[in-house]
C-alpha cells in the first residue's frame, strides 16, 4: 500500500464499531474463498493457511482504519510440494487477494525460473532479474523451483548475484511487491539454510501435500466437466486404478498426470467415435469418455513400472506454468 497515492486517510473515531465480516464482504474476499474452496479439491491445510493470511490482512486494513500503525506485515511466501500438487493455482488466487485487499496495486502473477533471473555472461544478470521485477512490481513474482537460484558448487555462480537483488527488493518494496518461491520440499528447506538472509524474509509457509487417488479422481471429473465431458461409471472405475498404477511409475505429476491422461482419453474418444461403424453420434456420446478410452494406456501393460505413463509431457515434471 503506498499511502501517498491514496486519497487523504480517514481515521475512524476511536469507539466505531467495525463489522468485519462486513470488511470482508465489502473487499470481495469471500469471494475467491468460496472459489478456492469450490473449484479446488482437497488441499485442506493450504485453504486454511489462505483463509488465515486473508483474515489477517483485513484485520490489518481495519486497524490502520483506526490509526494502528504498524509495519505492513510481510507476506513473501515458500509453497514447497510435489509437482502438479497445485502451488501456481492458488499462487493465482493469493495475487487476487493481496490484490482485492489492496496489498498490491495491480495483480498480476508473473512465473519464472532460474534461466529467467540469471544471465549466462557477467552483466547479464542484474539487468535480466530487474527487467522480471518490473514486471512482477504491484503483483506476485512467482519463482518456480527457487533454490537452484543457489548454485554453491560453482563458485563464481550469477544465481547469487540474482538473489541479492532479490532481497534488497523483497525488503525495499515488500508493499507492492510480493515473492513466492515455490518447490520441492526438502530442496527448499536446504536452500533456506544456506540463505539465512532469504529464510529471514519469507514468513508463510505452506506446504501442499500430494493428492489421493480419490482426490485425484475428483479433480478429473471437475477438469472433464470444466470442458463439457464426463466419465461413464466404468470409466470412472478404470481412472481410478489407472490413477493407482501411474502413482507408483516414475515422473507422476499429480493433477498435471492426471491432465495429461485426460487429454490422452480424449484423443482416443475423437478416434473410438470416429472410427465406429454407427453412422450418427448423439450428443451425450460426444460428452462421454468410456473405460475403453482409459484402458488402452501402456499404464495398463505388464512391466511399464520404469515409464512414464504414455504422456511425454510429464518428462519435466516442473516445467513452468503460464497458463493455468
Ligand atoms: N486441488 C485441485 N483441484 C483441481 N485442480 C487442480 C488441483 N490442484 C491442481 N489442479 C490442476 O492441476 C494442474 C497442475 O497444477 P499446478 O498448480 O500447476 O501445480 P504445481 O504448480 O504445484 O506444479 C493445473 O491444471 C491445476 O488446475
Ligand atoms: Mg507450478
Amino acid at each position: 500500500m503506498t499511502e501517498e497515492n491514496e486519497t487523504p486517510k480517514i481515521i475512524l473515531p476511536d469507539d466505531t464499531p467495525v463489522d468485519l465480516q462486513k470488511e470482508l464482504r465489502l473487499s470481495n474476499v469471500q469471494e475467491v474463498l468460496d472459489e478456492l474452496d469450490k473449484e479446488l479439491i482437497g488441499l485442506k491445510p493450504v485453504k486454511t493457511r489462505i483463509r488465515e493470511t486473508a483474515a489477517l490482512l483485513l484485520v490489518d486494513r481495519v486497524r490502520n482504519k483506526m490509526n494502528l500503525t504498524a509495519a505492513s506485515p510481510t507476506l513473501h511466501m515458500s509453497f514447497t510440494g510435489n509437482p502438479g500438487t497445485g502451488k501456481t493455482t492458488v499462487a493465482l488466487r493469493m495475487a487476487e487477494i493481496l490484490h482485492r485487499l489492496e496489498y498490491v496495486r495491480t495483480g498480476q502473477l508473473v512465473t519464472v525460473t532460474r534461466d529467467d533471473l540469471v544471465g549466462q555472461y557477467i552483466g547479464h544478470t542484474a539487468p535480466k532479474t530487474k527487467e522480471v521485477i518490473k514486471k512482477a512490481m504491484g503483483g506476485v513474482l512467482f519463482i518456480d523451483e527457487a533454490y537452484y537460484l543457489y548454485k554453491p558448487e560453482n563458485e563464481r555462480d550469477y544465481g547469487a548475484e540474482s538473489i541479492e537483488i532479490l532481497l534488497q527488493v523483497m525488503e525495499n518494496n515488500r508493499d507492492d511487491l510480493v515473492v513466492v518461491l515455490a518447490g520441492y520440499k526438502d530442496k527448499m528447506d536446504t536452500f533456506f539454510h544456506s540463505n539465512p538472509g532469504m529464510r529471514s524474509r519469507v514468513a508463510h509457509h505452506i506446504d501442499f501435500p500430494d493428492y489421493s487417488p480419490d482426490e485425484l479422481l475428483m479433480i478429473a471429473k471437475l477438469m472433464l466437466a470444466d470442458q463439457n465431458y464426463r466419465l461413464s461409471d466404468d470409466a470412472a472405475e478404470a481412472l481410478l486404478e489407472y490413477t493407482k498404477r501411474r502413482m507408483k511409475m516414475i515422473h507422476f505429476a499429480n493433477a498435471r498426470s492426471i491432465r495429461n491422461a485426460l487429454d490422452r482419453a480424449r484423443l482416443r474418444q475423437a478416434n473410438r467415435l470416429f472410427n465406429s461403424t454407427s453412422k450418427s453420434v448423439k450428443k451425450i456420446d460426444l460428452m462421454t469418455i468410456e473405460a475403453e478410452d482409459i484402458l488402452a494406456s501402456r499404464v495398463f501393460e505388464e512391466g511399464t513400472l520404469d515409464m512414464d505413463g504414455d504422456e511425454g509431457a510429464d518428462i519435466k515434471p516442473q516445467e513452468p506454468i503460464v497458463d493455468s
